[in-house]
């Protein structure tokens, strides 16, 4: 559809991606990679395996180099912030709380960046569910994103005013993929479950911004996923944002 419409006012293909200038780019592939896009997707975006195992499940993430040009913006704005493809088919392990939140200037520079990315590697087959998958979908332990959307949007973590909203803008965004739409970690979290983000009242800031840049707790400890969620992600968090999710995240009430 744009592509059409650039090509019938005589713009060739290639000055749509070069419409977004280079800083909306350099943001959005930060972005893509503080969102965790690129851990779940590939560097690359071309997907990978994320299970391959037939009593559990076959199962991709998806190749977004070639799902994303068959979407408009709008449509993909829809699939992120609902977990639903406009087919009617539900993404199963992929948030969706956390980009419903997104802001417009945060989703207009990831985009520009998705769609920068040209289509490479294969189409991967959608979800091949076992009988173990099965039985978890089916006791209820296993839920889809979308299922739980409108629960999880209805009990924000708490609001500390404007002075911290910026903090709890990006812990609502880039953590909550793993600790929960409410900031309060998994239910019933097991030992290197996510736990609430009220652990961070016990950091002080140079410990915290170290947690985020190396991925090492105090005392150097190494801390499960959650030192390669730094290594992967939350590296490239700026400085002023750490700072700012300390300043909320230090006074969370859990
Ligand atoms: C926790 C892992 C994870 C993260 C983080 C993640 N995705 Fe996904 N995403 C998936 C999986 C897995 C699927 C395929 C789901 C399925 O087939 O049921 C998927 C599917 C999609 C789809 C649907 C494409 C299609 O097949 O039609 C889009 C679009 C998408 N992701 C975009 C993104 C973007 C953009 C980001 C970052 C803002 C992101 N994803 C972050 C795991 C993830
Ligand atoms: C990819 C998933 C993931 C993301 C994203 C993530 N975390 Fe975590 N986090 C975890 C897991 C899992 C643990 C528990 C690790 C363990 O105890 O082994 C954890 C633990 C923690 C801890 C406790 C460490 C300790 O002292 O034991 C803090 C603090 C923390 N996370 C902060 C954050 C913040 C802040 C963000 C967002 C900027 C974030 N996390 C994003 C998965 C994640």
């Amino acid at each position: 559809m744009r592509a059409g419409l650039f090509i019938a006012i005589g713009v060739a293909a290639a000055s749509i991606a070069a419409a977004a200038p280079p800083s909306q780019l350099t943001e959005g592939e930060r972005l893509a990679t503080i969102l965790g896009c690129r851990d779940c997707h590939g560097a690359t975006l071309e997907g990978k395996a994320m299970l391959t195992d037939p009593k559990i499940a076959v199962f991709y993430s998806s190749n977004l180099t070639r799902a994303l040009p068959r979407y408009t913006d709008k449509q993909l704005d829809h699939v992120l912030s609902t977990g639903e493809r406009p087919d009617g088919t539900r993404l199963w392990y992929m948030d969706a709380a956390p980009y419903a939140v997104m802001s417009r200037a945060d989703k207009r520079a990831l985009f520009a960046w998705l769609r920068a990315q040209r289509p490479s590697g294969p189409e991967h087959p959608r979800i091949a569910m076992g009988p173990r998958f099965k039985a978890a979908v089916e006791a209820g332990r296993v839920k889809l994103e979308s299922a739980t959307l409108a629960r999880d949007l209805a009990n924000p973590p708490s609001d500390l005013g404007p002075a911290t909203a910026r903090g709890r803008y990006l812990a609502r965004t880039v953590c909550a993929g793993c600790h929960a739409s409410s900031l309060k970690g998994v239910e019933d979290a097991q030992p290197g479950d996510p736990p609430s983000l009220s652990v961070v009242a016990g950091y002080d800031r140079v410990a915290f911004a170290t947690l985020m840049k190396t991925g090492l707790a105090p005392g150097d400890r190494k801390v499960g996923e959650m030192t390669k969620a730094s290594q992967v992600r939350l590296h490239a968090l700026k400085p002023a944002e750490v700072d700012a999710l300390y300043d909320y995240l230090s006074r969370f009430p859990g």
